[in-house]
This record gives structure tokens, C-alpha cells and sequence, in this order.
């Protein structure tokens, strides 16, 4: 099997990426930030707040995800039923923050991530998958941007859906959230040693994408 890591912080283009290099190479793409996600939801809908660790690390153990590709898209199912349209709202990404800290969650979802990549090729997207789920990755990526850059690309996307934004808020949210991943205890966000540096502050998604396919070896 042929793996392809993409760690890096949030808003680095890291899931636009993986997902082109995994269609181009023909490819599993999986959002490992979406099984997070999902976990979230589960805990919000058994009524566990985000301060509540003991009941989280309990809670845990009774989500069943799993992962199925339908049109080639991920679809995310929790105890069998697909979550991809509830997983992206605030609270959902505030619990999905406060939860990935946590040794039972992060557990559970790595093995399921590990077993992923021993039966496909995959491009894996998250924050400890050079470092952690596939230290053994065929290639590793560290994406990463300015904060000033990524806080305009996130501003610009939403500006394009017609929501009101601050661009200085963006980026103090960006900041604050890059400071929690890479500080946490368990798997923080770093790059792997062996990972090669992609800072893509002055390049086109297709620039990166290109210099990624270079450096893949099949
Ligand atoms: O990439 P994302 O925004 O969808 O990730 C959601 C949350 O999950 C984010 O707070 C970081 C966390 N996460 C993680 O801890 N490890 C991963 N491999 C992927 C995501």
C-alpha cells in the first residue's frame, strides 16, 4: 500500500489538497478531522459537555464510526447513520476541539484510521498522522501558511457566502486554535521528522498540488 500523510494547522488547504492528489493518484482520501467530528456530535447528542472528561472517556466506547466513499465522496456514518451534513457547525467543531484531547477518543480513532490504510493506498489528512497513526507513511507532508494568509482565505470564503466577518477575529481564532493543538498532551501537532516542510503562504493550490505529485515515487 502506498500512504500519503498531510499533517499541518487549521486552514492550510489541507483537505482542497488531499483530496485533488488522492483523485489525480486514483486514491483514498480520508478527513481524519471528520471522524473527530463525528465523535463530537455523539457526545453533544448524549448530553456530555465539553468539561466533562471521565463521562467522555466512558461515552466514547459506545460510538460506532466508520467510514464508506459514495461518488467518491467520504461519507462519515455514526452508529450507521450518515452525519456528514452535522458535523460542521460551531458547536460541533468547539466539542470536536475539546474532545481530540482526550487518550480514549483519540484511541479509538486511530485504530480505525490505521486499519484504513492497511487495506488501500490513502492521502490522510489531520494533525498526528506523520507523527502518530502512519509513522510509516510512504510520504509526509507538514502544509502550512501564515497566519495572516490563512485568516484571508478563510475571510475571503466567507465573504463569498455573503456572511459578516472580521478578518483580525479570524485570525486571533486561528492563533488561539493552532496554540491548543500543538501545546495538547497527547499527539500534538508537529512535523514529523521525516515530513518535508510545504509552506504554501505564496503558491496556488495548484503549485502545491504539482510539487506534491513530484515527490511521490509511484
Ligand atoms: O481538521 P478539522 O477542523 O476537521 O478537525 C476537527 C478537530 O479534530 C480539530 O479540533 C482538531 C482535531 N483533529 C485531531 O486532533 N487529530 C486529527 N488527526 C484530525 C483532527
Amino acid at each position: 500500500m502506498y500512504n500519503i500523510a498531510i499533517d499541518g494547522p487549521a486552514g492550510a488547504g489541507k483537505s482542497t489538497i488531499a483530496k485533488q492528489i488522492a483523485k489525480r493518484k486514483g486514491y483514498i482520501y480520508v478527513d481524519t478531522g471528520a471522524m473527530y467530528r463525528a465523535m463530537a456530535l455523539f457526545l453533544i447528542e448524549s448530553h456530555v459537555s465539553p468539561e466533562e472528561t471521565e463521562k467522555i472517556s466512558e461515552k466514547c466506547l459506545e460510538a460506532d464510526i466508520s467510514i464508506v466513499y459514495e461518488k467518491g465522496e467520504q461519507v462519515v456514518l455514526l452508529n450507521g447513520r450518515n452525519v456528514n451534513g452535522l458535523i460542521r457547525t460551531e458547536q460541533v467543531s468547539n466539542m470536536a476541539s475539546a474532545s481530540s484531547v482526550n487518550g480514549h477518543v483519540r484511541k479509538k480513532l486511530v485504530e480505525l484510521q490505521q486499519k484504513l490504510a492497511e487495506k488501500a493506498d490513502v492521502v490522510m489528512d489531520g494533525r498526528d498522522i506523520g507523527t502518530c497513526v502512519l509513522p510509516n507513511a510512504d510520504l509526509k507532508i507538514y502544509l502550512t501558511a501564515s497566519s495572516e494568509v490563512r485568516a484571508k482565505r478563510r475571510y475571503d470564503e466567507m465573504i463569498a457566502r455573503g456572511e459578516k466577518c472580521d478578518i483580525d477575529v479570524i485570525k486571533r481564532d486561528i492563533e488561539e486554535r493552532d496554540y491548543r493543538d500543538m501545546h495538547r498532551d497527547i499527539s500534538p501537532l508537529k512535523q514529523a521528522e521525516d515530513a518535508v516542510l510545504v509552506d504554501s503562504s505564496d503558491m496556488t493550490i495548484e503549485e502545491v498540488i504539482e510539487k506534491i505529485m513530484g515527490m511521490c515515487r509511484i
